[in-house]
């Protein structure tokens, strides 16, 4: 008899027991769960690579042949050998001089303004069904092969967080980074917003019965 009804007692003093440790973890301000990131998950998420000056690169470095062999092994199936795309995965290289074509080709080579992207792209989203499995040696012997193969970097090309921000891409002054529109240079604001970029409030939905003020679920909600 006793063992199976002394079961639930003991259990429930255990539960209690667990939920003290937790409360006297907490600090003042925190409910107690949860736990602070170490610096080693931190640095798993922060893999962010700015374009153009290469802020974020990791140690490592990779050479146009050892590319070569990774991309066949890893992305050849779907970007083709050469990057020339298989079916209707996304050509690598090429398009140089098209942008302003009616078929323009948008690529690597032809559009992208920064290599350092290159790295930042391949580490975070390639191989397409497996990102987040190659080595950082990996990644830039990769986008020495890719910049290879559009003719920007020779042969003897090695990336590393040194000389990719110093790449030049073709397509990189061709970029607007100012916007010209005047609207863009407008203040925000709250109540009569006229004037020359502002907006004249002609009407409003009030009285027009258009939201029903009758009570329903939400109103009752909101009232509790
Ligand atoms: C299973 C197919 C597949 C494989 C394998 C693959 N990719 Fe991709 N890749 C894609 C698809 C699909 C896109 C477009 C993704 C999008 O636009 O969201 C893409 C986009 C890219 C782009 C950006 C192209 C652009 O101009 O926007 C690069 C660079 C790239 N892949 C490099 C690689 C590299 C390097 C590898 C090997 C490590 C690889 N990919 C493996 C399917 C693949």
């Amino acid at each position: 008899m006793s063992s199976s009804r002394r079961l639930p007692l003991l259990l429930s003093a255990g539960v209690i027991a667990a939920a003290g440790a937790f409360a006297s973890a907490a600090e003042p301000g925190h409910f107690g769960y949860g736990q602070r990131a170490t610096p080693e998950q931190i640095a798993g998420w922060d893999i962010d690579v700015r374009g153009d000056d290469g802020m974020g690169l990791p140690a490592g470095k990779g050479t146009v042949e050892k590319g070569s062999q990774v991309f066949a092994d890893q992305c050849a199936a779907c970007h083709g050998t050469f990057g020339e795309g298989e079916g209707r995965y996304p050509k690598l290289a090429g398009g140089t001089g098209t942008l302003r074509d009616d078929r323009p080709e948008p690529t690597v080579g032809s559009y992208w303004p920064f290599a350092p992207t290159l790295f930042d792209y391949i580490n975070r989203a390639m191989p397409f069904p497996t990102p987040h499995t190659l080595s950082a040696d990996d990644v830039y012997a990769l986008t020495a092969y890719i910049l290879n193969l559009n003719d920007i970097v020779p042969n003897d090309f090695v990336a590393d967080r040194e000389s990719l921000p110093k790449v030049k891409m073709p397509n990189r002054d061709h970029f607007t980074w100012t916007d010209p529109r005047p609207d863009t240079e407008a203040t925000s604001c709250m109540n009569a917003c006229t004037g020359p970029l502002g907006v004249k409030i002609t009407s409003t939905a009030e009285g027009k019965d258009l939201t029903p003020r009758t009570t329903g679920p939400l109103d009752t909600m909101q009232s509790q």
